[in-house]
């Protein structure tokens, strides 16, 4: 873009905006003005964001792995937190894989890796229809359905995924209000309440995501660092071998579950992590006598 391109930045566009507390004005204003089509639609926007309106919901998309990514008001903004999440599932993909992005909200994650993944199949599901509408927008000719998890992906699927990705809800139920007004207010509570310890969908997803997993095939989700121990369990539960990855930069924890080849493969992975755990957990011999 020319530098000519850029269109100027009304003062008080910022001015509005910082006295309403937004920290990034001056960022956030180049985006408003650089969206809107009209003074009218400037105002407007400007009025919505500075009434705590998310600066996402506010211009319409959201920037999500490079991609710009339609988000509707009521629909989960996504985060860029949860790029990690593709990353991880990208360097895990095999060639022309099929893809599952469950919980999709806006289709974001979905979008990226169809994105990413030259050749792949996508679809995509999400209970809310909102999320759906949005989602449908944003993957192109993939397939999207509206349903309780699993529940209306084609049968067809079962047993042949390579990569599912589930972004779930996460939030326990007494930490959502304290999150920060943008989110409680403006994003659906189905998006972010995870119930009691925020696992309860989590677990309800490594429940019957070896059905849909091909064998070699991976589930991944996002949680947060604390939770990350019982979610490995809820993985392993699932018959899953599951491991963690993390990124500092992004602040971001991704467990990412292997359907194993074979019930052997299974057995052996857990008698080689009960045997590192021991190992590691064991005080050294001399100290035993
Ligand atoms: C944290 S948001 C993630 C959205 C999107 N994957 C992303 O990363 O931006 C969780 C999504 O899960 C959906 N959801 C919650 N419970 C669900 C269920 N039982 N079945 C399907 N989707 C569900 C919500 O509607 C919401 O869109």
């Amino acid at each position: 873009m020319l530098c000519s391109d850029v269109p100027d930045i009304p003062d008080v566009v910022v001015a509005a905006l910082r006295s309403a507390g937004c920290v990034f004005a001056e960022d956030e204003a180049r985006l408003i003005v650089s969206t809107a089509r009209t003074p009218a639609e400037l105002t407007a926007m400007v009025d919505r964001r500075a009434a705590g309106l998310p600066l996402e919901h506010v211009l319409g998309w959201a920037e999500f792995c490079g991609l710009r990514i339609a988000v509707e008001p009521g629909v989960f903004v996504p985060r860029r937190r949860t790029e990690f999440l593709v990353q991880q599932a990208v360097a895990l993909a095999r060639e022309a894989p099929l893809v599952v992005d469950l919980c999709c909200g806006s289709g974001a994650v979905g979008a990226a890796l169809a994105a990413s993944l030259p050749g792949a199949e996508l679809h995509a599901a999400d209970i809310d229809p909102a999320a759906v509408r949005c989602a449908r927008r944003n993957v192109g000719e993939a397939h999207v359905y509206e349903g309780d998890l699993f529940a209306p992906l084609p049968s067809a699927l079962r047993g042949r995924v390579d990569v599912l990705a589930a972004n779930v809800p996460y939030v326990p139920t007494e930490e959502v209000g304290l999150l920060p007004p943008e989110a409680r207010d403006h994003e659906p509570l189905g998006a972010l309440d995870g119930g009691g310890d925020g696992l309860d969908i989590l677990r309800r997803v490594t429940a019957e995501a070896a059905r849909w997993l091909t064998p070699g095939g991976v589930l991944l989700v996002e949680t947060s660092e604390r939770q990350a121990p019982a979610a490995r369990q809820a993985f392993a539960d699932g018959g899953l071998v599951p491991r963690l990855a993390v990124s500092e930069e992004l602040y971001s924890t991704v467990v990412i579950g292997t359907k194993p080849w074979s019930q052997n493969e299974a057995q052996n992975e857990a008698e080689n992590k009960a045997q590192n755990e021991a190992l590691v957990t064991s005080p050294p011999p001399s100290l035993c006598n």
